[in-house]
């Protein structure tokens, strides 16, 4: 194979041994210039917390919007306000608000109807005896959640779905067509005069839910900007689409792949929780975070200079030896030491409390009512992507009980 560069994730035979390719890569250097990608690549556990927690290390994607192309500015100026996408002050301002609308009462309100949703999907497929995960449920799943945590009313649901496939496109590819670039920049614009309308219409709704919430705290004069209140409403819109069902999808694969995990999980309910995040640590949807240094930056034995690329690699971080035993083996009772694929420090994943929620019902609701549940593809398809790890597709069956 050609140079060790973090670039050859994109190889399918890399893909097979991900983490295998990740060991390589830290034991050369756990914070090592990659020359393909003209950046530094962290791959240290302890060094991946330290470069997340790292004030010095900017999270802004677009230092300067005049330097982005043109035609792709109104995407960046949204996704400039994004919290993401910031640093303090305007991160803490932003993230403070937004939490406040996202809490974890109104996560846990949620259980009842994500249960209702992933019940109506399996009783759907559940006479078929087999379905593919991805689609079928892993997908639809987060857009149903978020919409109804965010109060989109049905009827809306597609387009929403298809506007933010458009837009999400820009997020992972620095390369674009000219279609890629002008659905990207169109369907951002629909999604925000939707927000706005929608919000416009909900003020006045018997209960405030996170949208209110949100356009509440810029009424309050609190600091938020209207476009400041949408650009994260698109953000909380999408953050949890993709990532949601890359979890889902890695997570059956894993499990159906160590039946006796499985069958452990059946026997043992209580261990749901420790399961959760060893599945999340096991094969993390996020495998990397994008910072550049501010100024000179000393990360272990690296001097990073001003202006240079960081590659944050939580998978890498996730599954580095000198931290968890046998990091390789799935193992659903783990304690310990604490995973890193929701990221760390001020940009922590504000979604995570709802994550764990849906991984925890679906995957629960499939290993008890789908009986013999099993992988009916041998070879998993993967994603193409530094940024992502998921499957295009996850095909099982079940036995069908005569009823
Ligand atoms: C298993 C599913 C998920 C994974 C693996 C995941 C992972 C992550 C990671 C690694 C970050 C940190 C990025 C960075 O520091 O650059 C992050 C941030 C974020 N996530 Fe998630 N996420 C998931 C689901 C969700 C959901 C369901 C939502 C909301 C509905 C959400 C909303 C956010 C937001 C708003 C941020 C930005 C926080 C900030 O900048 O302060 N995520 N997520």
């Amino acid at each position: 194979m050609r140079s060790l560069s973090l670039l050859n994730v994109l190889r399918p035979e890399v893909q097979a041994d991900l983490y295998g390719y990740y060991d390589r890569l830290r034991d050369a250097g756990p914070c090592r210039w990659d020359r393909p990608l003209s950046a530094w690549v962290v791959t240290g556990h302890e060094l991946v917390g330290q470069a997340a927690r790292d004030p010095r290390l900017s999270s802004v994607r677009y230092p300067d919007l005049a330097a982005v192309e043109p035609e792709l500015r109104p995407v960046a100026a949204v996704l400039s306000r994004q919290m993401l996408y910031v640093d303090p002050p305007d991160h803490p301002r932003l993230r403070g608000l937004v939490s406040k609308a996202f809490t974890a009462r109104a996560i846990e309100a949620l259980r009842a109807q994500i249960t209702r949703t992933v019940d109506g999907i399996l009783d759907r497929v559940l006479p078929h005896g087999g379905m593919e995960v991805v689609g079928d449920l892993a997908h639809p799943l987060p857009v149903t959640v978020i919409c109804d945590l965010l109060g989109v009313p049905e009827a809306d649901r597609e387009q929403m779905r298809a506007w933010s496939a458009d837009v999400a496109v820009v997020v992972g590819n620095p390369r674009l067509s000219d279609g890629e670039r002008d659905a990207a920049v169109r369907s951002m614009a629909e999604m925000i005069a939707y927000f706005g309308t929608l919000s416009g219409r909900r003020t006045t709704g018997p209960e405030p839910d996170v949208l209110d919430a949100l356009l509440r705290a810029q009424h309050d004069g609190a600091g938020l900007t209207v476009d400041e209140a949408l650009a994260n409403t698109v953000l909380l819109f999408m953050a949890g689409q993709e990532t949601t069902t890359h979890f889902l999808g890695n997570a059956m694969r894993a499990l159906l792949e160590h039946p006796d995990q499985a069958a452990r999980l059946r026997a043992e309910p209580e261990l749901w929780t420790t399961a959760v995040e060893e599945l999340l640590r096991f094969d993390s949807p996020v495998q990397l975070m994008l910072r550049r240094a501010k100024q000179d930056v000393r990360l272990g034995d690296a001097e990073i200079q001003a202006g240079q690329a960081v590659l944050v690699v939580c998978g890498a971080a996730n599954h580095d030896p000198g931290v968890f035993d046998t990091p390789r083996t799935l193992d659903l009772g783990r304690t310990g030491p604490r995973h890193v694929a929701f990221g760390h420090g001020p940009h922590f994943c504000l979604g995570a409390g709802l994550a764990r929620l849906e991984g925890e019902v679906a995957l629960r609701a499939m290993l008890t009512r789908l009986p013999g549940l099993r992988l009916s593809d041998a070879a998993p398809r993967w994603q193409r992507s530094l940024d992502f790890r998921g499957l295009t597709e996850l095909r099982v069956r079940w036995d069908v009980v005569p009823g």
